[in-house]
């Protein structure tokens, strides 16, 4: 079998929201030789709420970020600071208003990522959710600042991305009108940071669509080839519908059926000459045997999921992760594809659990809220003078703000909110919300407790993991060698 190709790991350790990918499980995953990836989904709650609770390795880190003002920012939620008793900002339409929740978006990606990249040599990459459409830039910005490996772009087609690492490494503002595919407007100024002269010392990250068909990675070719000066993915990371969050619509809109099945596209993406990593077609559950049969049909590697958000360093909480290996020990979880359930319109697999939001009682019980606001979408509205208001509107929102913002009763009914509900399943905010939780076919599998370094070696064998490891390892005196250094940053005028 041919060597690596600029070292990138044959193994991917699946971008898992919210958190279930944390920052822990990549930094494991990519010291033992595979691709460690955190979600990008959520960070802005996730490191702000760190902060508050006074967690000294986010405090650490986020003081190395480059842009004081920024550092500033995010410090006010520590203990004494102004805004220690406050919620974590949403994201808002106004340029002045919204500008603070991406600064903000922006430091939480660049701790994750530096966080995750600790110690080891290996590969991080960051899972950048496309229908999260208001955290895109942010979170590919604070990512690159901290010298992230690879952009894995999931739920969405992410036809800008090359233009937008491009602006983001030639220290240029940008705007997508909207971000394609999303429906919603994006800006990100960062010209004040100048942020190109460290930026273009450092590597581009490789660039890696998720994607569940062939019409879409042939679209990419085509359009990135022509719009953006050649430019490829490194690989496409080929999803079947047996995986686990978010799949792509099924062809005939209603059920998945042999005529969605990776079988059906897989040899002709294989045929544009970009790498592939398959990912939820695992009869194994994801181990050797699965890779293997994988890497004789041609793929680079795998994207492997449901195993890694059940072992003990996911981000999951451990109650939850405990029942469904028990369940599964059991008899077998039951995972369903709901069409309905998420906001963004995509289907959602959904493990079915008492006292989560499969429970109808526990849906029924909730009280609708929308704090959180990943997952809003834009709204126009036209005024009676013409000007157009622009809004951010969610399906999950309560009934009467939709209804006011514009939206329409029927598109409302069984959505469930996955932000707060993810942030649940993660340990955050769970004391006021219920959990749901999401799993690949594969994850009924699981019937025992594991670590992640026991499921790359069963992918990898325990050999390569330990050469790996060997290799990857650096001592805590040359840590800061293989981390970005930003003191020959120019200076910025008034921070
Ligand atoms: C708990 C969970 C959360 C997931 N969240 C995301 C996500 O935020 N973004 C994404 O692109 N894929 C997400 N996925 C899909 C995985 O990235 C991966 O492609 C899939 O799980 C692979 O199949 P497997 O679960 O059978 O291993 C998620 C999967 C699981 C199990």
């Amino acid at each position: 079998m041919t060597e690596l190709i600029e070292d990138m790991p044959r193994l991917i350790q699946a971008g898992m929201g919210v958190h279930i990918s944390c920052a822990r499980l990549a930094n494991v995953t990519a010291r033992l030789g595979a691709l460690g990836v955190v979600s990008g989904v959520g960070l802005r709650h996730i490191v702000a709420e760190q902060v508050r609770s006074g967690d000294q390795e986010t405090i650490e880190i986020a003081h190395t970020f480059p842009f004081k003002h920024y550092v500033d920012e995010l410090m006010e939620f520590a203990k004494g600071g102004e805004r220690h008793n406050r919620p974590v900002p949403m994201d808002h339409p106004d340029e002045l208003k919204g500008a603070i929740s991406k600064r903000l978006s922006v430091i939480a990606a660049y701790v994750e990522v530096m966080k995750a990249k600790k110690g080891h040599c290996g590969k991080i990459g960051v899972n950048v959710m496309w229908k999260c459409a208001l955290t895109v830039l942010p979170t590919i910005y604070g990512a690159m600042l901290a010298g992230v490996d690879a952009l894995l772009c999931g739920a969405g087609v992410p036809m800008e991305l090359p233009d937008i690492v491009q602006k983001i490494r030639s220290g240029m503002n940008m705007t997508y009108q909207p971000l394609h595919g999303t429906g919603t407007n994006v800006r990100l100024d960062i010209s004040e940071d100048k942020p190109e002269s460290f930026l273009k010392r450092m590597k581009p990250p490789k660039l890696m669509p998720i994607l569940s068909n062939f019409a879409f990675p042939k679209r990419i070719m085509d359009i990135w080839e022509r719009q953006y000066q050649g430019a490829k993915p490194f690989a496409f990371v080929l999803e079947n519908h047996l995986a686990g969050g978010h799949n792509a619509p099924p062809r005939n809109k209603v059920d998945f059926g042999e005529q969605d099945d990776i079988d059906r596209y897989f040899d002709r993406v294989l045929n544009m000459g970009v790498e592939v990593y398959v990912a939820g077609s695992f009869p194994n559950g994801g181990n050797r045997e699965d890779y293997l049969y994988w890497r004789e049909r041609g793929a680079y590697g795998i994207q492997v999921g449901s195993r890694f958000a059940l072992c003990e360093e996911s981000g999951m909480r451990p109650d939850l992760r405990k029942r469904i290996i028990n369940t599964n020990t059991n008899g077998g979880s039951e995972i369903e594809t709901s069409q309905v359930l998420s906001p963004t319109g995509f289907p959602f697999k959904a493990v079915s659990m008492a006292g989560t939001l499969t429970d109808k009682e526990v849906y029924k019980n909730r009280k609708r809220i929308c704090n959180r606001g990943y997952l809003t979408e834009s709204h126009f509205e036209e005024l009676p003078d013409g000007t157009i208001k622009e809004t951010y509107i969610c399906p999950a929102m309560p009934l009467k703000q939709y209804l006011k913002l514009g939206g329409k009763q029927e598109d409302t009914e069984n959505r469930v909110c996955l932000c707060n509900a993810l942030f649940s399943t993660a340990g955050l905010y769970n004391e006021e919300e219920p959990p749901i939780l999401t799993l690949g076919v594969s994850g009924k599998q699981v019937t025992r407790h594991y670590s992640a370094r026991e499921v790359v070696e069963d992918i990898l064998t325990p050999e390569v993991v330990r050469e790996a490891e060997l290799r990857l390892s650096i001592p805590a005196r040359e840590n800061a060698r293989y981390m970005p250094s930003f003191s020959t940053m120019p200076a910025v005028a008034g921070i």
